[in-house]
């Protein structure tokens, strides 16, 4: 049985204030196994840990390096430090805004680990590489090149976002996330075997609201969902983790 994971990636999105939405949704959560992560903007995380009752928290990036001359950046046992356990790190608005690569990523991935943290590895096309039939190739290239060989079920979150869905508003058929859901499963199998290839989590990302959410959980090989806009509000984010609970 592998876990359900509902997690809320608020971007570069709210201050202080913005914490009384981790109290409100701490308060609107279903209960039961479905684990719930919030990754704030990194000035957030150590008030974020404090306020956060159940709810797990994450950052959205880490450097790969241990410390040392690299303005603005966080290291990953920083994160740790802060009490965060996760960290989204390959988001598509990081491999395009700052040129991450999928070795750049697999580093990332790798200093997580070695901090103690869960690493969501975020994995997407964009539109030209759907429309030109290239998504499986691209997300197969793309899990080959970032997911480390170390990968272990207690750290590693898989999540599918396709660009064109990211704050778009437009979400693939469910044919369609079953689809790369299907091959991630299958891709992670045969490269750690039955039992670890089953027990890693997929997430899919991209446009998630609470009136798509249930259709979304129907796939089998969804066990959850990254969520960016409708996650920066207890009300919106609720019906998401609910819906995912009863899937
Ligand atoms: P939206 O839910 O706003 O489309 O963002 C998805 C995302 O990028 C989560 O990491």
């Amino acid at each position: 049985m592998r876990p359900k994971i509902a997690a809320g990636n608020w971007k570069m999105n709210g201050t202080q204030s913005a914490l009384d939405e981790l109290d409100a949704l701490a308060g609107m959560l279903p209960g039961g196994s479905t684990q719930v992560v919030i990754c704030p903007p990194a000035p957030l995380l150590i008030p974020a840990v404090a306020r956060a009752g159940g709810i797990a928290i994450g950052a959205q990036d880490c450097h790969a390096a241990e410390k040392g001359a690299h303005t603005g950046d966080i290291s990953a046992a920083m994160v740790a430090d802060s009490g965060a356990t996760h960290v989204i790190l390959g988001h598509s608005e990081r491999r395009v805004d700052h040129g991450e690569s999928d070795a750049d990523v697999s580093a990332k991935v790798d200093a997580a680990w070695a901090a103690g943290l869960t690493a969501i590895l975020c994995l997407g096309e964009s539109e030209a590489d759907r429309v030109a039939g290239r998504t499986l190739d691209v997300i197969g290239a793309q899990l080959a090149g970032s997911l480390p060989d170390a990968a272990r079920t207690e750290n590693t979150v898989v999540a599918y976002e396709p660009i064109w869905a990211i704050g778009t508003g437009k979400v693939p058929t469910l044919e369609q996330i079953i689809e790369v859901h299907d091959f991630l499963r299958a891709a992670l199998i045969d490269r750690f075997g039955a039992e670890m290839g089953d027990a890693i989590p997929l997430l899919y990302g991209g446009s998630v609201k609470a009136d798509n959410a249930a259709t979304i959980f129907e796939a089998e090989n969804v066990d959850g969902a990254l969520v960016g806009g409708a996650s920066l509000k207890a009300s919106d984010f609720a019906p998401i983790v609910a819906a995912l609970a009863v899937s």
